[in-house]
């Protein structure tokens, strides 16, 4: 019979990649807690003048730490710090770390990675290919391993529609890309359908997983978008403005007043704290596969951890829900009464950012010149359009994912292990999810604590009947406009008024 999740984990040692990132977090605070390791080795870098024990003693301070301060006073005694940067040559290990992981490290997971959407090309593939190349020529050299998790996306292959838990061709091979000279010029032919050079590397980096992890205990997960925590270590811990985070914050403070969103498209947000139950069991099972069978020839197992098999959320229930939850509580900072217009049309979405972007924020620069300040507005919104457009991909599209892998996974575990690493997304409660969710960006993205919410109330209605009028008569233009253009009005503006 094989051991539970934690027990498999006992007196081990973990090495984790992007530890010091959003999903690195959440792991390493999820396995210090639940799983009785030996030690938790994390790789890190140097930046910005600090090194890597100065940067994680500040990451200690961080109050998705808090729980464990609590529970695990001492639980720095676990963790080693070392030096790394998997852009270097031999990652900038030294020789001392170098031997120190050949001969202890049992389990790594690999998370390290550059998920910005607009990267150059050749930074993306220095990290999240090359980085990937090296590591695991380095976890080959491992004498103790056990089991390898590369985490990549649910859309290293976005130019598909359907996205199974498996390999596909990737339009270029590693060696090539690496020999291409002045590889940025060359970018959009190089990407051929990918819409930006994450994806298109995750994709890349999958298929040396599979090329190097025939015979070894490795695994590809998939995640699709991560969320706040559900539940663990807190409800609604986020770092971040990705994605949807973003998005909502945007709207949420009146600053974003048009966003190409399809209502009726799926978002696959998975959370944090499940997303991290997923990726540790993942390891378990990559475990026990490699125990109980004989792996020659078999590959990488890859599992897609979405939510939108068991329970797909569209873009208008989040936004809308996100929205109920806007009239309990508003931010304090916003600019606008909540208002926002949904396009898909580019030609539309042009016209609507002039409108309602581009024509406030040039009158609101020419007030701050008046008052002898440095205009700002149109940068703002300049630079918020362009990640917009980066987003646009993920905003209008859906995909099909098949997750049989993951809900096998699901299957397999104990009912104590699934209450220790609950990481099923049947039945889903979206509805007191995205309350978290809301509550989440207020306080984690906008900064703004609970204590102001009467002052923000009585601002909002301020700015709600400020807004009145000119939104009458947006909204008196559009309400006809025909289906083909997509342009969705938000009608709960207009009952907000009744
Ligand atoms: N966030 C999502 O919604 C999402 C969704 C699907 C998949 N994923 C995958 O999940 C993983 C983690 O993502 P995340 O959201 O946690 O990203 P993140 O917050 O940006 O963290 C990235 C991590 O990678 C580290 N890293 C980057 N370049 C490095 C280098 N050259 N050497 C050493 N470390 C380096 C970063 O270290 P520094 O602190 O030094 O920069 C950081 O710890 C990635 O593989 C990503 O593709 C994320």
């Amino acid at each position: 019979m094989e051991a539970s999740i934690s027990e498999t984990f006992r007196n081990r040692i973990v090495l984790v990649t992007g530890s010091t990132g959003f999903l690195g977090k959440i792991l390493i605070e999820k396995i210090l807690r639940s799983c009785p390791i030996k030690k938790i080795a994390i790789l890190v870098r140097s930046k910005k003048g600090f090194n890597a024990n100065q940067r994680v003693a500040d990451i200690y301070k961080q109050a998705v730490f808090d729980r464990l301060k609590v529970e695990n006073p001492d639980f720095t005694d676990l963790i080693k710090i070392i030096d790394c940067n998997i852009e270097d040559s031999s990652m900038g290990l030294t020789t001392v770390d170098r031997d120190w992981i050949v001969e202890n490290v049992n389990f790594v997971f690999h998370c390290a990675a550059t998920i910005k959407f607009n990267e150059t090309l050749e930074s993306a593939s220095k990290i999240n290919i090359q980085g990937t190349e090296k590591l695991l020529s380095f976890v080959t050299q491992m004498k103790n391993l056990k089991g390898f998790v590369h985490v990549s996306t649910a859309y290293s292959h976005c130019p598909r529609d359907e996205i199974k838990e498996q390999y596909y061709p990737v339009p270029i091979t590693v060696k090539k890309l690496k020999n291409m000279s002045g590889v940025d010029d060359s970018t959009p032919r190089v990407l051929e359908d990918w819409p930006n050079t994450y994806c298109f590397t995750k994709a890349i980096a999958e298929n040396l997983v599979l090329i190097n992890g025939i015979h070894l205990p490795m695994s590809v997960f998939r995640p699709s978008i991560i969320g706040c925590t559900k539940s663990e270590p807190d409800p609604g811990w986020l770092e971040n403005m990705n994605g949807p985070s973003g998005i909502v914050a945007g709207v949420m403070t009146g600053f974003l007043r048009t966003v190409p969103i399809v209502r009726n498209k799926i978002t696959d947000i998975v959370p944090a704290d499940y997303t991290v139950n997923a990726l540790i069991s993942v390891m378990w099972d990559t475990v026990n596969r490699y125990q109980n069978s004989n792996l020659i020839n078999q590959e990488p197992k890859v599992y897609n951890y979405v939510s939108s098999v068991e329970s797909p959320l569209v873009w208008g229930r989040y936004i809308e829900e996100m929205q109920d939850h806007y009239h309990e509580a508003p931010p304090l900072q916003s600019t606008w009464y909540i208002f926002y217009v949904f396009y898909t049309n580019l030609w539309i979405g042009k016209m609507l950012r002039f409108v309602l972007h581009r024509i406030p924020a040039t009158l609101m620069d020419f007030w701050l010149i008046v008052c002898g300040k440095s205009p700002k507005f149109l940068k703002m919104y300049v630079k918020t359009e362009f990640m917009m457009d980066l987003l646009y991909e993920f905003t209008t599209r859906q995909w099909k994912f098949d997750n049989s892998n993951i809900r096998g996974l699901w299957s397999l575990l104990s009912q104590d292990d699934r209450n220790a690493f609950w990481f099923s997304l049947e039945e889903f409660d979206w509805t007191s999810y995205i309350k978290i969710y809301f509550y989440s960006i207020r306080k984690h993205v906008l900064h703004e604590e609970l204590s102001n919410v009467a002052k923000a109330t009585v601002k909002n209605r301020n700015l709600q009947l400020s807004t009145r009028y000119p939104l009458f008569v947006v909204e008196y233009f559009t309400v006809d406009t025909p289906n083909a253009v997509s342009v969705t009005i938000m009608a709960k503006v207009r009952r907000s008024f009744d």
